[in-house]
């Protein structure tokens, strides 16, 4: 298919992310801070007809991919007979979603029967403490034994680890060695700083070099495995374990150059950048009584303008409010 989402530096934007919600049930301290952030008012999300409406005009653009985020997804009221109708989109080759793993369990069977197959987890700590203290909430056990569930039922799982000192290093190497008997893939992932709180946030300083070398400590043989194209993971394995293990350079972004991933949050927000301003906000647009002619050359328009990366040095060193992940949609 002709892709007509294609920037100036020739990167094709086939991948969207779209958060349904930018509320959760947890409060991971990377996140957003205890008491949580100002959630959209109902009024003010995408409907699912909206997004509908908008994955169908993504997909005529291009996008075969759509990762379902958050916030938590499942958390959003009528999750599952939304994901039922976006299977059906034309154009769309793959629905993934990305969840905390507590409220997916009942799901599993008719996520399944949509065909979709491949789910990230966060999961930060397998000690029931550490997990309690990076989410604030005390559901280790059912997160971990839902993973198990997912695995059973044929899931490709890929766990998500936000490595920060004083809070998970010692998981490092437990969570590799999950990966022996257990065909999944743990991430290791650099914080950023979207933690939904003000501009003094001191950011882990364990970057991809510095857990890569962790690991490299610990293992005689590590083998290097080939990434899929635009991938945010470099990923390894342990020779003979069943799964494997990646870390994702989120921080330091030496992925840009083959981005392929545009995003929509909940309240319309439209960004070409994770860490860049939104280019236009499509609820607003479409609200407006405009045609999907008009809506598309909005979003066309904000990919000819998307820059090499939207890193924005001086805003983010001039103590503004770090919006949370939970707003940009992980
Ligand atoms: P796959 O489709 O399985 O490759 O998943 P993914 O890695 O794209 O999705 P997931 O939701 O699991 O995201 C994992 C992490 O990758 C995010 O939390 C970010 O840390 C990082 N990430 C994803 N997209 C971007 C991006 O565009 N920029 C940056 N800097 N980090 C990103
Ligand atoms: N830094 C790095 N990763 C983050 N995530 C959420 N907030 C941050 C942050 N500030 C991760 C979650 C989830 C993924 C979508 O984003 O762990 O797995
Ligand atoms: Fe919820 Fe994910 Fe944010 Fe944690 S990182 S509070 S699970 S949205």
């Amino acid at each position: 298919m002709n892709n007509k989402l294609v920037d100036k530096y020739g990167r094709q934007l086939n991948y969207l992310r779209l958060s349904v919600t930018d509320r959760c049930n947890f409060r991971c301290y990377y996140c957003m801070p205890e008491e949580g952030i100002n959630f959209a008012r109902r009024q003010d999300l995408l409907s699912f007809d909206e997004m509908l409406l908008l994955s169908d005009v993504f997909c005529r653009l291009g996008v075969s991919k759509i990762r379902i985020t958050g916030g938590e997804p499942f958390v959003r009221n009528g999750i599952m007979p939304f994901l039922k109708k976006l299977s059906s989109t034309h154009g769309l080759n793959e629905i993934t979603v990305t969840s905390n793993g507590t409220l997916s369990d009942k799901y599993q069977a008719q996520l399944k029967q949509m065909g979709i197959s491949k789910i990230n987890i966060s999961l930060d700590s397998l000690s029931r403490d550490r997990f309690m203290q990076i989410t604030r909430r005390d559901d280790f056990e059912n997160v971990y034994a839902g993973i198990f569930k997912l695995l059973d039922n044929g899931f490709r799982v890929k766990l998500n680890c936000v490595v920060a000192e004083h809070k998970n290093i010692q998981d490092i190497i437990p969570f590799i060695e999950l990966t022996r008997n257990h065909a999944l893939s743990v991430r290791f992932l650099e914080e950023m700083p979207f933690n939904g709180s003000d501009g003094s946030q001191v950011l882990s300083d364990w970057n991809y070099r510095r857990i890569q070398e962790y690991i490299t400590a610990h293992y005689a043989e590590i083998t290097p495995l080939i990434n899929e194209d635009s991938s945010t993971s470099v990923n390894y394995k342990i020779p003979g374990y069943a799964g494997s293990f990646g870390i994702i350079p989120s921080f330091s972004r030496t992925f840009c150059g083959t981005c392929n991933r545009i995003r929509l949050s909940a309240t319309g927000e439209l960004r070409t950048c994770l860490y860049g301003p939104p280019a236009a906000n499509l609820r607003d647009i479409l609200r407006s009584g405009a045609t999907i002619e008009e809506v598309e050359k909005c979003i066309i328009g904000a990919v000819s303008t998307r820059e090499a990366n939207g890193f924005d040095a001086e805003a983010a060193s001039n103590g503004a409010t770090h919006t949370s992940m939970s707003v940009l949609g992980g």
